[in-house]
């Protein structure tokens, strides 16, 4: 039992920081995309409509009706800004802490939301498209954005 709490401890510390390059890699990426707020959000609805449905001022509305409102935009730069903020504080193990801090109170928001897992992934599905599509990409970009997902998804995850 002490043995599989232990392999359980490391399997949780094995999240791999973002190199100096890799942050590097997410943030040029990040850069090309991270003032189209509206956009991104009206993506991800589109992909995900049961992502909308959660939203109490979206839920059951056309999506073309609110995505020109002032809550649309509201709710777009809020998530945008999260992402931008745990993006600059990526790539430095000083910083890592004020990461969790972060993703520990999104996952503690959400979770009173009934926001769930999979649709965190579906949000990650439609994020990396938009952003894959929409800035520079190669391998080099894709590896450290999924390494910046993971490691901020195990956070999440572990409280959602
Ligand atoms: C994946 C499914 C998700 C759903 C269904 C969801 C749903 C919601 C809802 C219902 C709200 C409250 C809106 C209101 O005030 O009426 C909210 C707020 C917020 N969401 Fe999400 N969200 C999701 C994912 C995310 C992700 C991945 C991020 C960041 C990367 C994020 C960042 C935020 C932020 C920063 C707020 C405002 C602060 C707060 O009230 O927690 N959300 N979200
Ligand atoms: C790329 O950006 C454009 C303009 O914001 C947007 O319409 C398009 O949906 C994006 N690509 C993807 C795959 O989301």
């Amino acid at each position: 039992m002490k043995f599989l709490i232990v392999l359980a401890l490391i399997g949780a510390a094995a999240a791999t920081p973002l190199s100096a390059d890799q942050a590097a890699l997410v943030k040029g990426a990040w850069d090309k995309v991270k003032t189209s707020e509206v956009e991104i959000l009206a993506a991800v609805f589109t992909a995900y409509p049961d992502i909308q449905a959660k939203f109490p001022a979206f839920a059951g509305k056309d999506l073309a009706s609110v995505k020109g409102s002032a809550a649309f935009a509201l709710h777009a730069t809020r998530i945008v800004s999260f992402i931008s903020e745990v993006i600059s504080l990526s790539g430095n193990s000083a910083t890592a802490p004020a990461i969790e801090t972060l993703a520990t109170e999104l996952a503690s928001n959400h979770k009173n939301r009934g926001v769930t897992q999979a649709q965190f992934n579906e949000f990650r599905t439609a994020l990396t498209n938009y952003v894959s599509s929409n800035a520079s990409w190669g391998d080099n970009v894709a590896s450290a954005w999924n390494q910046a997902f993971d490691n901020v998804y195990a956070i999440i995850f572990a409280r959602l």
